[in-house]
């Protein structure tokens, strides 16, 4: 497995996985307008193949964000989303910020199992957060500068 930057030819294969990951898509040309912005944009391959991606960026001054991650289903369980969570965590932490957060349906109890592997805490539950009704639960980790671990 190897993870690299997001270049405009993984658009497709992005959009692909983000459509059998979620209910609902941001959109090909979110992506785009996302990678035009400058966000932290990371792509997994397995044989030259893009099997997950994760997307993070500087919400506010002192926060990191997780903005998405998936793997393609074919492909999970198999180590491709720890290998881009804690790229992007890392990057993450060199930066001069306190805490990074992201949001999770509350529902999506993989993914909650998946970040608290990497030692997030469950800070609130936002009801209907999402367009369908849906909660979130909101998560964050504590940075310390340059410092990841996990379990
Ligand atoms: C969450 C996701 C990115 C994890 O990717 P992955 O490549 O399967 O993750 P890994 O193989 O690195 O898993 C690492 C560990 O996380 C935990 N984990 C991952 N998926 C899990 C699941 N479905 N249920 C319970 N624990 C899970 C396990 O502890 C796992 O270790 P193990 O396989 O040795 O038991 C992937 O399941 C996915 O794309 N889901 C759909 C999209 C999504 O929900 N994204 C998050 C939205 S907020």
């Amino acid at each position: 497995m190897k993870v690299r930057k997001f270049v405009p030819k993984d658009l497709k294969r992005v959009f692909e996985i983000e459509n059998m990951s979620f209910d609902q898509s941001y959109g090909i040309n979110m992506f785009q307008q996302l990678y035009d912005m400058g966000i932290g944009f990371l792509v997994a391959e397995k044989d030259d193949y893009v099997v997950g991606y994760v997307m993070f960026w500087i919400k506010y001054e002192n926060q990191g964000h997780i903005i998405s991650i998936a793997v393609d289903k074919n492909y999970r369980r198999q180590g491709a989303g720890t290998e881009l969570f804690i790229r992007a965590i890392t990057v993450l932490s060199m930066l001069p910020i306190d805490a990074i957060y992201l949001e999770v349906r509350k529902s999506n109890l993989g993914a909650v199992e998946f970040y608290e592997k990497f030692n997030f805490i469950k800070d609130r539950v936002v009801p209907g957060y999402y367009e369908d009704g849906d909660a979130a639960i909101i998560m964050y980790l504590p940075v310390e500068r340059g410092k990841v671990s996990h379990k």
